[in-house]
């Protein structure tokens, strides 16, 4: 496959960036999208140019180190699916495909199509865990799990931090995000114990880092790779009145 490529350059957080054009060849569409902008930047190292920064590490989906605007859309045109496990044969020969860094003001971008994602680290410190004096692990079975609760957890337990949601909401809402962070630890009876001051210090860091309210346009759950339900965001909301009720 040749593309035409429009990709974002900035050499760092203070620059004014650009789309700069270049043409990917002989591309094969078995690669994935990661692996073709490797090719591009063999091509750019051979030619003495400056590659195109991205980030990347698992490149199968679980990291969520990997995001970008691909035509617009946070991880490109394939439903729950990372950008590093997208495929090039879902484009066409001949293609013209422009690539950006997530948009929000916060995650800033440090070059390229690398942003600063450590806002979300910031939310994670203000209460994404569970703070016990476990000794040595105590058996399996002594706290047990209803099926239902323990799916649910793992279902929002599945996000991975890319940050597509905040990058898709109009508002730069990380409330898909964060609920899921909540949610995953409140519905576990581990979780009871900080589960009050777990929702109301993580949501005040939301605040706190610039991201935006959510206003349920639903953008963040078409576009999050791991298909992480807008109904954590409901979870969020509920436990957090109750939270500022009581206290
Ligand atoms: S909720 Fe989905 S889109 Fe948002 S950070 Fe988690 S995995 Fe990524
Ligand atoms: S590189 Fe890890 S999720 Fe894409």
């Amino acid at each position: 496959m040749n593309l035409t490529l429009h990709i974002w350059r900035q050499k760092n957080v203070h620059a004014k960036g650009k789309m700069v054009r270049y043409e990917a060849r002989d591309i094969n569409p078995d690669m994935s999208f990661l692996e073709m902008l490797d090719v591009v930047n063999w091509t750019l190292n051979e030619k003495g140019e400056e590659p195109v920064a991205f980030d990347h590490d698992c490149r199968e989906g679980i990291c969520g180190s990997c995001g970008m605007m691909i035509n617009g859309i946070a991880h490109g045109p394939q439903r729950a699916t990372a950008a590093c496990q997208l495929h090039m044969r879902h484009f066409k020969d001949g293609e013209t495909i422009f690539i950006e860094p997530w948009r929000s003001k916060a995650f800033p971008v440090i070059r390229d199509l690398v942003v600063d994602r450590t806002a979300f680290d910031r939310i994670i410190q203000a209460g994404g865990y569970i703070s016990v004096r476990s000794g040595a692990a105590p058996e399996a079975n002594t706290i047990l799990v209803p099926k239902e609760q323990a799916e649910l957890a793992m279902d929002a337990a599945a996000c991975i931090g890319c940050g597509a949601c905040v990058a898709a909401c109009p508002n730069g809402s990380a409330s898909l995000f964060t609920s899921a962070k909540i949610a995953h630890l409140n519905l576990l009876p581990q979780g009871q114990t900080e589960r009050k001051q777990r929702v109301l210090s993580m949501v005040q860091a939301m605040d706190h880092e610039g991201f935006g309210n959510c206003t349920m346009h639903r953008e963040c759950e078409a576009v999050c790779p791991k298909g992480i339900s807008l109904k954590n965001i409901a979870t969020m909301n509920r436990e957090f009145w109750k939270a500022m009720i009581s206290s």
